[in-house]
């Protein structure tokens, strides 16, 4: 266990991972490529044709409720215009986003709700993308980001109206101390919404496989131990909050949220996931490794999210695990801090 920690922290360390860690914004990023009509290049294809999808699959970029009939991209912008919706943004508003990644919920919600989003994130990389990507598609002038740890926001209290976190407070150590911090830097009256990685009620700790399902999880995306729904309400709670509502958004889902991840389903349109299109691609990843057009580690980076995204599916067939634990908590008007 110990060993795989360690690993994580090395693969985290890569410059490369880093860039894959916030799948959304990824595909934002090539959105801006084509509309600036920019000549397809080798890296380019690469990216698109082979990096792109296939963590975007494997790590949790379309980790959104599916509709029949709907795209990957269309469900994952709805996922966010939901969330802007519950916030009840309004022009002109400032928003914080807690954990950004380089931005791409970001922009879209900015975009959607003409409110300003500060980002908040503690990785250096991934911020200098995210104003790169902030310039190109003209949200500067409205969205900044800050790179600080979300557990001590370089804020003042009652800084924003509104407060948002999109599977990014699951990596707090502590889920009271950055909820309380949340709060400090909310108004009074105002609103923090998020989707949360969980384990649900059906997880049993003393069940071996259980157990090996989660540590698979927290292994491949690096996360500390996963919280249950229960214990985020009650941490939200105990941080002040007043709970306006709250649910697991993957119970109903109309197609699972796990479906494009899943490797037996058969599917054309996600070839590369299935087993065949996995050992396809794991094998031209070594091959570009090798001849130096892919990073250096890429093909362990691409095991390790398998292995990762493996845990993920189980878990949302035993349903003990949800990606999207949805709530809307306010902070009370009396409260200041
Ligand atoms: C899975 S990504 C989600 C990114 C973004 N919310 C999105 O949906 O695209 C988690 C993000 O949380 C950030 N993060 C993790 N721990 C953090 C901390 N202590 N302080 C600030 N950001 C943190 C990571 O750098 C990463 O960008």
């Amino acid at each position: 266990m110990h060993a795989c920690r360690v690993l994580v922290e090395r693969l985290k360390s890569l410059k490369f991972c880093q860039r894959l860690r916030s799948m959304r914004s990824i595909m934002s990023f090539t959105e801006v490529k084509r509309k600036r009509g920019k000549p397809i290049t080798l890296i380019w294809l690469i990216n698109n044709m082979i990096f792109l999808p296939v963590f975007m699959s494997l790590v949790g970029g379309n980790l959104s409720i599916l509709h029949p009939g709907e795209s990957l991209r269309e469900s994952i912008k709805r996922h966010e215009h939901f969330l802007a919706l519950q916030l009840g943004l309004k022009p002109g508003q400032k928003v914080l986003d807690v954990g950004c990644g380089i931005g791409g919920p970001l922009r879209e919600i900015s975009r959607f709700s003409s409110t300003s989003v500060i980002g908040l994130n503690n990785n250096e990389y991934q911020i200098s993308r995210g104003k790169e990507l902030n310039h190109i598609t003209g949200v500067d002038k409205k969205c900044d980001f800050v790179k600080a740890d979300f557990m001590k926001m370089p804020f003042p209290d009652n800084s924003f109206d509104a407060v948002y976190a999109i599977e990014a407070t699951c990596h707090a150590p502590d889920a009271y101390g950055c909820y309380k911090e949340i709060f400090r830097v909310l108004k009074p009256g105002q609103h923090f919404a998020a989707y949360e990685w969980c384990m649900t009620d059906a997880f049993d700790p003393n069940n071996e496989e259980h157990q090996k399902i989660k540590a698979e999880i927290e292994i491949g995306d690096g996360l500390p131990d996963i919280r249950s729904t229960t214990k985020c309400l009650e941490a939200l709670q105990q941080a002040g909050f007043e709970i306006i509502w709250e649910k697991d958004l993957a119970v109903g889902s109309p197609v699972p949220w796990y479906f494009p991840l899943d490797t037996s389903t058969v599917s054309l349109s996600s070839f590369r996931l299935t087993s065949v299109g996995r050992l396809f691609t794991r094998t031209l990843v070594k091959a570009l490794e090798y001849v130096g057009l892919a990073p250096e580690g890429s093909l362990r980076v691409q095991m390790f999210l398998e292995k990762a995204a493996d845990g993920l599916v189980d878990g949302g067939k035993k349903e003990i695990f949800t990606p999207m634990y949805f709530f809307l908590v306010r902070k009370p008007d009396s409260s200041s801090h």
